[in-house]
């Protein structure tokens, strides 16, 4: 049985790089990991006072990273931190305190951007966040993706090479990381 890895894609947008980021991660997984690309666009704002009575996105959201085998996240940099999008999911996700959907969960980031510092602060972001609500993170390789605006056709595929390269040596990383936390 292959481990199932929730993807999580930090864009809502239709055309994201991110998300077509994602959808190559899972074309190119080896045997060994199935990816499940997951958008936040259902995903109503976190607020305290609804704790009590969860709305069933959230619950839904939840179950799907507590039923996982690992979180890998994909996002872009927003002002050099990540979307408010992903943050508000990782708050509902962290809930509630001293549960959180993650604890245990190993975790790889990638961040990227059409621009030349492939969204590193976005990934130092993820970075600080998830240690005390998350498992192990896959420190190495680092996966800091730049200039991908260019990286694919009109369908959405992926055709710059160096890019597919890049993904396919981090999925290599992060099937062996998540095959020893399961160990
Ligand atoms: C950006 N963008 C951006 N890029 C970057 O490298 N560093 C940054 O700090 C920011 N900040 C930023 C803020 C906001 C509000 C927006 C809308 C955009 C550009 C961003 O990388 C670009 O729009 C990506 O295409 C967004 O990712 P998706 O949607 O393609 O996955």
């Amino acid at each position: 049985m292959p481990y199932n890895i929730v993807v999580i894609v930090g864009s809502l947008r239709k055309e994201s790089f991110s998300l077509k980021i994602a959808n190559a991660l899972a074309s190119l997984a080896p045997a060994s990991l199935k990816l499940d690309v997951t958008r936040l666009n259902g995903i109503s704002f976190f607020n305290q006072d609804l704790e009590a009575a969860p709305p069933a996105d959230w619950l839904a959201f939840r179950e799907k990273i507590q039923k996982s085998n690992g979180v890998l996240f994909v996002t872009p940099e927003y002002n050099r931190a990540i979307p408010g999008v992903l943050k508000n999911a990782i708050d509902v996700a962290s809930r509630p305190y001293g549960k959180s959907s993650f604890l245990g969960k190993p975790i790889g980031i990638i961040s990227n951007s059409p621009g030349p510092l492939g969204g590193v602060s976005a990934a130092k972001t993820l970075q600080n966040i998830l240690p005390g609500i998350s498992g192990p993170i896959l420190g190495q390789p680092e996966a800091y993706l730049n200039a991908v605006g260019d990286a694919f056709d009109e369908k959405g595929e992926l055709t710059k090479e160096s890019l597919k390269t890049v993904l396919q040596q981090y999925l290599d990383a992060f099937a062996a990381f998540i095959e020893k936390q399961h160990r």
